[in-house]
C-alpha cells in the first residue's frame, strides 16, 4: 500500500500526486517509470513516468491525465488514501551525456516525463532549450519548473491562447536550420507529435531520443503488450525503453496497436470524468458552505 502525500490538479484533466514508495524514491533515475494499479486485485495496470522523487522524504512524484478507467479512478483518490500496488523503477535509464546543445520538446502531459531528463541533462552541463506545448493555455503544465532550468524556454499553443501560436515542430525545425545546429533532441509527448518532431529532425541528421509510452501489462517483458518495431526489430517498451532512437521507431504501427483501445478508453472517459465533475462540484460547494 502506497499513501498520497499530496494531490494537486494541475488543469481540467492532468494531476500530480506525491506518492509514498521510499524504495523507489532512493533507487529511480531519470527516464524510469513504475507501474500502478489503484485498487484491487484485479484492476488494470498502468505505465507512469517517475516525474520526480525526494529520496528523503521517501516519496516519488507521478504527473498523469485522466482519460481512461483507471487514470480516472487515480484521479478520485484524495490525499491520505492508498495505492494499492505500485511496482518500480523499470525501465531503461535515460543515457543522460553532455553532448552540448540540446534541445527537449515537451507536448502535453509529455511535459512531466521530459522535466526529469531536462533536468539531469541541464545538471552535468548541456545547454538546454525547452519547448514546451499543449492545445490551449488550460493544458499547459509545468511551465515554471522548466523555465527554471531551461536556457531558452519557448512555449507554444495550438489555438494561440498562451505563447506562439504554433506546433512544436516549427521552432524546432527553425533551432534545426540554425548554425550550429542542435547536437541532439530529446521529443516527449503524444504518439504523432513525437512522430513529426523525429521526421523534423531527420533531415538535419540531429539525434532524437523519444520515449514511448504503450500499454503495459507485466512491465517485465513477457507479455508482450508494449511490444514496438524499432529498426526493423521487434522491442519491449518495458525492457528496452520506455527512449528509443525516433528516427528508428515505427511511429504508425505503434499508433495502430493504440487505437485498438481508444473506444473503450473515450466511453470510460465520458463516465468516469462525470462522476470527477460532480465530485469537484460537491467539494466546492462543501467548502462554500464551512466559509459562511
Ligand atoms: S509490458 Fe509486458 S512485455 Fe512489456
Amino acid at each position: 500500500m502506497n499513501k498520497i502525500l499530496k494531490k494537486t490538479q494541475l488543469s481540467d484533466c492532468v494531476y500530480r500526486m506525491e506518492v509514498e514508495a521510499p524504495l523507489i524514491a532512493r533507487e529511480r533515475k531519470p527516464g524510469q517509470f513504475i507501474i500502478l494499479q489503484v485498487d484491487d486485485d484485479f484492476g488494470e495496470r498502468i505505465p507512469l513516468t517517475i516525474a520526480d522523487a525526494d529520496p528523503e522524504r521517501g516519496s516519488i512524484t507521478l504527473v498523469f491525465q485522466a482519460v481512461g478507467k483507471t487514470t480516472h479512478l487515480l484521479a478520485e483518490k484524495e490525499e491520505g488514501d492508498t495505492i494499492v500496488a505500485l511496482l518500480g523503477p523499470l525501465g531503461q535509464p535515460s543515457r543522460i551525456e553532455k553532448v552540448g546543445h540540446v534541445v527537449c520538446v515537451g507536448g502535453g502531459i509529455g511535459v512531466a516525463p521530459l522535466y526529469p531528463i531536462a533536468q539531469a541533462l541541464k545538471a552535468i552541463g548541456n545547454r538546454l532549450t525547452i519547448i514546451i506545448g499543449a492545445r490551449n493555455k488550460s493544458l499547459l503544465i509545468m511551465e515554471d519548473e522548466m523555465r527554471a532550468i531551461a536556457d531558452d524556454l519557448i512555449v507554444v499553443t495550438d489555438d494561440g491562447s498562451y505563447g506562439r501560436k504554433a506546433l512544436v515542430t516549427e521552432p524546432l525545425k527553425e533551432l534545426c536550420e540554425q548554425t550550429p545546429k542542435p547536437d541532439m533532441a530529446v521529443a516527449i509527448g503524444p504518439p504523432i507529435m513525437m512522430k513529426f518532431c523525429a521526421e523534423t529532425t531527420r533531415p538535419y541528421g540531429v539525434h532524437t531520443i523519444v520515449s514511448l509510452n504503450t500499454i503495459m501489462i507485466d512491465g517485465t517483458g513477457m507479455c508482450g503488450g508494449c511490444r514496438v518495431t524499432v529498426g526493423g526489430e521487434t522491442k519491449f517498451v518495458c525492457v528496452d525503453g520506455p527512449e528509443f532512437d525516433g528516427h528508428l521507431v515505427d511511429f504508425d504501427n505503434m499508433m495502430k496497436r493504440l487505437r485498438a483501445y481508444k473506444p473503450r478508453e473515450d466511453a470510460d472517459h465520458e463516465k468516469y470524468h462525470c462522476r470527477l465533475e460532480a465530485a469537484a462540484a460537491r467539494l466546492e460547494a462543501a467548502a462554500a458552505t464551512h466559509a459562511k
